[in-house]
């Protein structure tokens, strides 16, 4: 019946030495295991805890034989073609044989879980697969075969996932990688990649990393968080989106800055909801992370050289040959180098309303990130001259953080205003101010307008967007 994926002639399974594996992995106790015993003379919970941690052991020794019978059994060619039913019922059809040679018996929701642990390792990414399935994990980060870090709620958590070894690890980051046509090996120690499903996945192997392979992999959420979202999670409130859809509707150009993970690309990706449906947008990511809603989008991603050192297309590339397809806006995933000197340059000349991210930690931050960038990329400019053009190519700074409770936030609006002498004059319009902390460790505050009258003010009003001047009054209500 499953003779399809099966390969022909295949030499029977080596029972012998699965079961003394097996048996060897976990024996018996041939006496009772000590009992420790609590002040009060009861026996604590040692003996279960104990058994099942063996039976788990010996389940996730019984998988790893499995798994290796299966790619020895299977006709992996025809794997491509199969049907996920009839691959499921052939991997549970050798997965039962298997068993009853190794008179191993499973209940019903062992068998089940084995069978998905199986499919999972012969298809998808092993034991990484339930937590690209969990919604609610938003980063998974892997330290060496056996420490496993999942962000849920913007709060770092080890999982109790973990690899056989290293070369299991290695084996399910050379499937992703191979994939998508790279290679990481010794020579070529990291490498970037997009996932099937979109999300955003970096490795580095041995020797470069110390401990066993590093991975970093960013969810890709189909459902992207809206504007409205981002105000029902208290991002930031009603009165800075007002804001900020005038700033975007009126063309300005924005760069929105954040650390690692504090929501840059959620913050652009909802910002650029504001753009007119009409307007034709060209984007450009190194990994395209961006969903655009409007109708008009075209989308670049950067490519790496290739192992010979050839055909690498950078954002700076990506950004010139944008120039040429006659963009209304152009959206640059980050900001981090040299393509810098175009970006600003675009900015300055017609293709205002552009947007970027940047990693800095406040707006003045933001700043000297891009003059660093500028120096970075050889060009030689006396400094006033590099901040004027910052100056007149920046409008508004968003500054998005990660706060240390794991909430996200929007701590910062600020304009830039021109030039005073050498230095870049900048404003804050909306900040959010910190109050202090709940015993359970709850950031306690509140986002308020700093009472400046905004710069662009007159802008918005020709442009139609004439905002109450409550939205610029300071907070004067309750904490939260
Ligand atoms: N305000 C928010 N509330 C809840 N979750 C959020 C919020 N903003 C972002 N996230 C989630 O946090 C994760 C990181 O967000 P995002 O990718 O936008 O960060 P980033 O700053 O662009 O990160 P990186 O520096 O790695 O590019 C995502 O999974 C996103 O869905
Ligand atoms: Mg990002």
């Amino acid at each position: 019946m499953f003779s399809r994926y099966k390969k022909s002639g295949k030499s029977k399974p080596k029972l012998v030495e699965l079961s003394e594996a097996a048996a060897k992995q976990a024996p018996e106790p041939q006496t009772p295991p000590k009992v420790q015993r609590r002040a009060s003379g009861t026996p604590a919970q040692v003996v279960p805890m104990n058994k099942e941690k063996k039976r788990k052991e010996r389940l996730s020794e019984i998988k790893v034989e499995l798994h290796k019978r299966l790619l020895d059994d299977l006709n992996l060619s025809a794997l491509e073609t199969a049907s996920e039913a009839d691959l499921r019922a052939e991997i549970s059809a050798i997965a039962a044989e298997a068993l009853e040679e190794m008179s191993v018996v499973l209940n019903r929701e062992e068998r089940a879980t084995l069978n998905q642990e199986l499919y999972d390792e012969v298809v998808g990414l092993g034991p990484l697969e339930p937590l690209l399935k969990d919604d609610t994990v938003n980063d998974i980060l892997v330290n060496g075969p056996h420490q496993v870090f999942v962000e849920r709620n913007g709060k770092l958590e080890l999982t109790d996932t973990t690899f056989k070894d290293e070369k299991h690890l290695l084996r399910i980051i050379d499937k992703i990688v191979s994939a998508v046509g790279r290679r990481v090996d010794e020579s070529n120690p990291y490498v970037d990649a997009r996932l099937a499903d979109g999300s955003r996945f970096n490795a580095m192997v041995p020797p470069i990393a110390v401990d066993g392979s590093l991975v970093s992999i960013r969810k890709f959420k189909k459902e992207k968080l809206s504007v409205d979202d981002l105000v029902r999670f208290g991002a930031f409130t009603e009165e800075m989106a007002a804001y900020l859809q005038a700033a975007v509707a009126t063309r300005l150009n924005i760069i929105v800055s954040g650390g690692t993970g504090s929501g840059k690309t959620t913050t652009l990706n909802a910002l650029s909801s504001f753009i007119d449906d009409s307007e034709r947008i060209l984007t450009i990511e190194d990994t395209a992370e961006l969903q655009l809603q409007q109708t008009h989008v075209g989308r670049m991603e950067s490519r790496p050289p290739n192992v010979e050192g050839k055909g690498a297309v950078t954002q700076r590339d990506c950004l010139r040959n944008a120039l040429r397809m006659r963009p209304d806006r152009i959206i640059v995933g980050e900001t981090r180098g040299e393509e810098v000197i175009d970006m600003l340059q675009a900015m300055n000349t017609g293709h205002d309303g552009s947007m970027t991210t940047i990693h800095a930690n406040s707006a003045r931050d933001a700043v000297s990130r891009l003059e660093n960038m500028i120096a970075m990329a050889g060009i030689e400019m006396p400094i006033k001259a590099v901040r004027s053009q910052i100056a007149s190519a920046v409008n508004l700074i968003v500054q998005a953080s990660r706060l240390q409770d794991g909430s996200r936030r929007m701590v910062s609006i600020t304009e830039i205003t021109g030039m005073e002498g050498d230095v870049i004059s900048m404003q804050e319009v909306f900040r959010y101010q910190r109050v202090g902390l709940t015993p359970d460790n709850k950031i306690i505050g509140h986002f308020t307008a700093t009472g400046v009258r905004s710069h662009f003010s007159e802008r918005f009003k020709m442009w139609g967007y004439d905002l109450p001047a409550s939205i610029f009054e300071p907070f004067e209500g309750e904490q939260r």
